[in-house]
């Protein structure tokens, strides 16, 4: 099913999500609809507090720019390593239609629980690296957006609110 994803700023966004204590049924239920509703958006990552679900949970698909990658879901995703530097055009399913370069570690390596709760180690570079990145941010409440000047920030700011503004009128429709 495809879920509403929430749009800049918003108070779930900022908050940070905590670790998933189980992993079973209802949680594959919630990592289904992410993986859909990433889809349907055309992104290469979620993660769950973008859908209103304050758990640590993110899914990535980087294939349209790494072929040899594969969708992953990562359960409490936790950076053990970073190696370099790279700025990357960054934009967010979050907030549509925006892109602004933001510095990150080339290289990570990520430990986190698959959805059959097993334990794995990946070493992640490309876009892949960036979006673990990102999408670790959202569960501390973070959005690229912070990364960014203050200035820039206000005027996406202000274009969110007026896209959020023309979605409520049609909406009342
Ligand atoms: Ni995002």
């Amino acid at each position: 099913m495809v879920r509403e994803i929430l749009i800049w700023p918003d108070p779930i966004l900022k908050q940070k999500a905590r670790p998933v204590a189980q992993v079973d049924d209802t949680l594959r239920t919630l990592i289904q609809d992410m993986f859909e509703t990433m889809y349907s958006a055309e992104g290469v990552g979620l993660a769950a507090p973008q859908v209103g679900v304050l758990q640590r949970v993110i899914v990535l698909d980087t294939r349209p720019r790494q072929p040899e990658s594969k969708p992953l879901a990562m359960i409490n995703p936790e950076i053990i390593a970073m190696e370099g530097k790279t700025v990357y055009a960054e934009g967010c399913l979050s907030i549509p239609g925006e892109s602004e370069d933001v510095e990150r570690a080339e290289v990570v390596t990520v430990k986190y629980l698959d959805p059959e709760g097993q334990e794995q180690t990946l070493r992640c570079d490309g876009l892949l690296a960036i979006a673990v990145q990102h999408e670790s941010d959202h569960l501390d409440g973070i959005v690229f957006v912070e990364h960014i000047s203050g200035l820039k920030r206000e005027l996406i700011r202000k274009r969110m609110k007026r896209l959020k503004a023309s979605r409520e009128q049609r909406a009342a429709l």
